[in-house]
């Protein structure tokens, strides 16, 4: 239980990756505020928690409105006096090129992604900086944040900055004892979070021939098989634990080797 009496505020806490994160930090045994836009993921969230046996409860909250974050974090400061460990997750996906994408829609999701790490960042650590204690934040990168890719612009810009951004605020909050780092994921295994939807209670539908249409992904990463939402709840605890003690600025990638390969040539063949 290398977490516990921490608490955990994480944001976007659908079945998939914010909810094997928030499930990871449980289990290690912090008490989580599941954060989520959609009142259903936030709560599905926080019952299986508690029901688990651990200690949740559920905000809903969109991470663009400040006031809501606000009140968000005052829930938790309510509920369990202090938030040391925040995971800013919480995103939308659209993939559209530059030439296709609305100006409209480019705000919309670098303003989730980026916009709402920022709100919570400075919401969270102004309350974490009050307590004297420290704390630990992470941000959720993606692979798309380290490379260029086509018809996806918004996302994969806002992704790089939380990268930057990452860095700059660890080298703002250090003298806090805060730490800021971030985590990569990357195509995600899907059957983990279909039954973590199943465990929460909810009729789940599995899409037919999903996993061929994985097995194109899995080829393509060094490992050959892809990363579940549980692996990068371990990471997260890692990072979230005094194990990291020493760590802040820094991206760790959970990508089954994705980053590190030069896909064009492969000298070795
Ligand atoms: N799925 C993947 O393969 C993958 C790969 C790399 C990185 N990621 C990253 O992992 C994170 C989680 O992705 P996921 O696949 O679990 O996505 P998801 O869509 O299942 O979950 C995202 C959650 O964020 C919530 N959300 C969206 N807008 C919000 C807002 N304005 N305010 C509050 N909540 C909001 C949604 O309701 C949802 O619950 C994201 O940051 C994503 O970029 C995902």
């Amino acid at each position: 239980m290398i977490l516990k009496d921490k608490v955990a505020l994480v944001t976007g806490t659908s079945p998939n990756i914010g909810g094997g994160i928030a499930e990871g930090l449980a289990e290690a045994g912090a008490a989580i505020v599941a954060v989520d836009a959609r009142a259903e993921n936030a709560a599905d969230c926080a019952r299986y928690v508690n029901g688990a046996g651990g200690r949740a409860i559920a905000v809903t909250a969109d991470v663009t409105d400040e006031a809501q974050v606000k009140a968000a974090v005052n829930a938790a400061a309510e509920a369990f006096g202090k938030v040391d460990i925040l995971v800013n997750n919480a995103a939308i996906f659209n993939k559209k090129g530059v030439i296709e994408m609305s100006f409209l829609e480019w705000q919309q999701q670098t303003g989730i992604i980026l916009g709402g790490a920022f709100l919570f960042t400075k919401h969270v650590a102004s309350l974490m900086i009050g307590r004297g204690a420290g704390g630990a934040i992470i941000n959720i990168i993606s692979t798309a944040g380290h490379q260029g890719e086509p018809g996806n612009i918004a996302y994969s810009t806002a992704k790089c900055g939380l990268i930057n951004f990452t860095r700059s605020a660890a080298m703002e909050l250090v003298r806090h004892g805060i730490r800021v780092n971030s985590l990569t994921p990357t195509a995600t295994d899907p059957s983990e979070s279909f039954d973590r939807a199943e465990r929460w209670g909810r009729a789940v539908t599995r899409p037919e021939g999903l996993a061929d249409r994985m097995k194109a992904f899995r080829s393509r990463v060094p490992m050959q098989k892809l990363p579940r939402p549980s692996d990068y709840g371990h990471a997260a605890v890692f990072l979230a634990s005094d194990g990291a003690a020493m760590i802040t600025g820094t991206d760790l990638r959970v990508d089954a080797g994705a980053i590190a390969r030069y896909w064009a040539w492969d000298p070795s063949s």
